[in-house]
C-alpha cells in the first residue's frame, strides 16, 4: 500500500488529501481498519492526473462547499464509497447535485478518480480521510443564520457491519454519530443508509428512529430509491440469501 508523502507533522499531501501517516489519530475507535490493497496502474494514473483537481486536502477547518465545487448546488455527503461504483453512477445520474465523498481505502480513491475521468464527471470531490473527522472538523452544523450551508443528503451504503459483538463499537450508525449527521442536514435533507446485514439493519432502524431531528420516510425500511444501483455487496448478499435494507430518514 502506498504511504502518504508528507513529512512528519506537515499538512496533508495536496495531491491525495491523505493525512500524514505518523500523526496520532485523536480517535481511539475507528469505523475502519486500513486494508492493504494494490493500486492498479490505471488508478495510479488517474490519481496523478485527476487527484489535484478532485481530491480535497483534509484540514481541520470549515470547508467552503461553493468554492470546493466551483458552484452553488445541493451537496450530498457520501461516507465510505468503496470502489466508487455507486458514487459514479449516482453522480452521473444527478449532475445538478454536488457529491462530497469520503473514503480511506486508497485503491478505492484511485478507482473513483478513474471513473470520474472516464465518465467526465465534474460534480464529485473526494476526501481521502476518516469521514468522522471530516464531519466534526470540516462540516459545521446547519444553522439558518450562522451557517445556512448544510447538506442536502447523506449516503452511507453498506457500511462495514462489524459482525463480532466486541467490534460493534466500530459501527458507524450509533446514536452520537447519527445526531451529528442529522445536525449537518438542511431541514428536509435526507439520510440514506443501506445494508445487507439484517442485525445491522435493525440497529440502524432503532438508532435512526431514536434521533429526534429525523423522521422516517417509510413505515420502517424504505423501497430502494431510484438513484441507488445495486453493488457487488448487494449482489453477494442476495446470493447468500440475505436481504438488502434501505433506510431513508429526513431532517424535520
Ligand atoms: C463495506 S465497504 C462498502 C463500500 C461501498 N459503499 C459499497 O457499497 O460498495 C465500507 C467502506 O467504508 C469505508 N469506511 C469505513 N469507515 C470509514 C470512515 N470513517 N471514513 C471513510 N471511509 C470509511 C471503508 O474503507 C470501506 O471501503
Amino acid at each position: 500500500m502506498n504511504t502518504p508523502s508528507s513529512p512528519p507533522g506537515e499538512t496533508p499531501d495536496q495531491a491525495t488529501g491523505l493525512a500524514p501517516s505518523d500523526v496520532a489519530h485523536p480517535r481511539a475507535i475507528r469505523s475502519f481498519v486500513k486494508r492493504a490493497g494494490r493500486t492498479t496502474l490505471g488508478q495510479a494514473k488517474a490519481t496523478a492526473e485527476l487527484g489535484p483537481r478532485f481530491v480535497l486536502p483534509y484540514r481541520a477547518a470549515p470547508l467552503d462547499l461553493a468554492e470546493a465545487f466551483g458552484r452553488q448546488a445541493p451537496t450530498v455527503l457520501e461516507i465510505g464509497f468503496g470502489m466508487g461504483d455507486a458514487t459514479a453512477h449516482i453522480a452521473e445520474l444527478l449532475p445538478e447535485t454536488n457529491f462530497l465523498c469520503c473514503e480511506v481505502h486508497e485503491p478505492g480513491v484511485g478507482a473513483l478518480l478513474k471513473q470520474i475521468g472516464e465518465r467526465g464527471l465534474a460534480n464529485i470531490r473526494i476526501l481521502a480521510h476518516d469521514a468522522v473527522e471530516v464531519l466534526d472538523h470540516m462540516l459545521p452544523a446547519w444553522d439558518a443564520q450562522q451557517n445556512p450551508q448544510g447538506l442536502a443528503g447523506i449516503h452511507i451504503f453498506f457500511p462495514d457491519p462489524w459482525h463480532k459483538l466486541r467490534h460493534h463499537k466500530r459501527r458507524l450508525i450509533q446514536p452520537p454519530f447519527v445526531a451529528r449527521l442529522a445536525q449537518r442536514l438542511v431541514p428536509g435533507g435526507y439520510l440514506h443508509c443501506a445494508t445487507d446485514w439484517e442485525p445491522y439493519a435493525q440497529q440502524m432502524l432503532q438508532v435512526l428512529s431514536g434521533e429526534p431531528l429525523l423522521a422516517n420516510t417509510a413505515a420502517d425500511f424504505a423501497p430502494r430509491p431510484h438513484y441507488r444501483p445495486d453493488t457487488k455487496f448487494e449482489r453477494r448478499g442476495l446470493k447468500l440469501g440475505h436481504g438488502v435494507w434501505d433506510l431513508v430518514f429526513q431532517r424535520r
